[in-house]
């Protein structure tokens, strides 16, 4: 099939160089910075896979880049929307960039005869959309077809999903999807349009809620002296629950759940609907790094020239992205309180941001630090020296965000004179005992 895919960010990137791997003919669109960076074979992004992915594109002559997003569809059978749709301060979803792609087609008077809204847009987009492309005299079919990959896994998710939603209008469009997704092996759910929208948003939001009852799980055992791992890994065991997203830490973060959760309560609202249970989700996840510096400021009573050695700065691991990390909120607390942050990331080397050095490694990082605080559960944190990294601290806490450290590596950092290692919903543990 040959398809002009508008947007190269995580999602767009990813669907272009799995789709031109499965033998479509993929030409990519974004701004002229991002496209010379691309021709140039700079990826803005980091995700496992994928710069072989892109080479292979390359070498196989199904992937191709433009600027204009008019040219680059003259021949094409289908338009892939994958463009940003961010949370206005106002609470709704900004579609400028939805809006800026059409009006090009509108202006030209002509379009590919399919529009795939990949980007995730409120309930009734896609409908509103198509009624614009109608009064402009366009004929073209409007679908929508979320997109459900994570960040980090994010190849693997796209060539492997656990389904394909369709939400279409007609025989011809569920057709034209069901051939552009024929190399994949996953149901594929054709709904109605709305309800495809939905299901998005229905997911995401689910995901965030789950996350913060763990959340809110673990301060019950923190004040009862239970282990929340132990308590979710026998909730997780129920079948009709799932083990997943029950991980008790310093929240989620990233670009679509916040944003997500943010755009269903406007789409509520806008019908008279409050949706309790998602503002509840909210509020837990923004407790969380406030109720962690708590505990920071309640080990060092006095705040003076503090510094918080943080490890993880990206929103979870395998990817680089920082859009709404709980790094950023843990910066602005530190901030708030005048500690200095000394971060490291294994990806993240560098952050557009006042009151924080990046160092080049776990070690520098924690050197003359007040204690340190996990925040990104990257696996090769495990496998630091935590005994080294305990002697060069002034002041021996630590933090497990993530409650990432197994006993052994705990231990280690408990070598140290007055070490202190504080878990999430769990007991803290000094090197005096409990
Ligand atoms: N990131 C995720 O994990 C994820 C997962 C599922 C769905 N989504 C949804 O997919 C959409 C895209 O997300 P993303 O994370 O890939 O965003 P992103 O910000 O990484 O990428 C968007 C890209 O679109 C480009 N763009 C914007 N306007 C343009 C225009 N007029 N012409 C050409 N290019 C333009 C930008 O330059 C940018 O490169 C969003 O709606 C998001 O909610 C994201």
């Amino acid at each position: 099939m040959r398809i002009t895919i508008v947007g190269t960010g995580y999602v767009g990137l990813v669907a272009a160089v799995c789709l031109a791997k499965q033998g479509h003919q993929v030409t990519a669109v974004d701004r002229e910075p991002v496209i010379r960076g691309l021709r140039a074979g700079v990826l803005g992004i980091w995700e496992p896979g994928l710069e072989e992915l892109f080479a292979d594109g390359r070498a196989s002559g199904n992937l191709r880049w433009e600027t204009d997003v008019v040219r680059a569809s003259l021949d094409a059978e289908a338009l892939m929307l994958a463009v940003g749709t961010p949370t206005r301060p106002d609470g709704h979803t900004d579609l400028s960039q939805l809006h800026e792609v059409l009006a090009k087609f509108m202006h030209h008077g002509d379009c590919p005869p399919l529009i795939i809204v990949k980007s995730t847009v409120p309930v009734g987009t896609c409908d509103e959309l198509e009624v614009s492309l109608r009064e402009t005299g366009l004929r073209t079919e409007i679908v929508s077809n979320p997109e459900f990959l994570r960040q980090g896994s994010a190849i693997q998710d796209f060539m492997y999903p656990d389904r394909i939603v369709v939400g279409c209008q007609s025989p011809y469009a569920e057709a034209e999807l069901r051939h552009l997704y024929a190399r994949i092996d996953a149901p594929v759910q054709v709904c109605d349009r709305r309800s495809a929208e939905l299901i998005k948003y229905a997911a995401n939001t689910f995901l965030a809620t789950k996350i913060s009852f763990a959340n809110m799980m673990s301060d019950l055992c923190e004040g009862y002296g239970a282990d929340i791992r132990q308590v979710m890994a026998g909730v997780g065991s129920d079948r009709r629950i799932g083990p997943h997203f029950l991980q008790a830490g310093v929240g989620y973060g990233g670009s679509c759940f916040s944003k997500d959760l943010q755009s269903l309560l406007t789409s509520g609202k806008l019908v008279g609907l409050s949706l309790p249970m998602l503002e509840a989700t909210a509020h837990i996840n923004e407790q969380r790094i406030p109720r962690f510096i708590a505990k920071l400021i309640s080990c060092w009573g006095n705040l003076q020239g503090k510094r918080l050695a943080v490890l993880g700065i990206s929103f979870k691991p395998n990817t680089n992205d920082v859009r709404d990390a709980p790094f950023l909120t843990l910066l602005k607390q530190c901030q708030l309180h005048g500690i200095a942050v000394q971060a490291y990331d294994p990806v993240v080397q560098h952050v557009p941001y006042d009151g924080v050095h990046v160092a080049d490694s776990a070690y520098t990082a924690s050197v003359g630090a007040d204690a340190i605080m996990i925040l990104t559960e990257w696996p090769q944190f495990v496998s630091l020296d935590w005994a080294r990294m305990a002697q060069g601290m002034r002041q021996p806490i630590m933090l497990d965000g993530r409650n990432l450290l197994p006993n052994k590596a705990v231990e280690r950092f408990l070598e140290h004179d007055a070490a202190v290692y504080i878990p999430v919903g769990r007991s803290v543990v000094s090197c005096w005992g409990d």
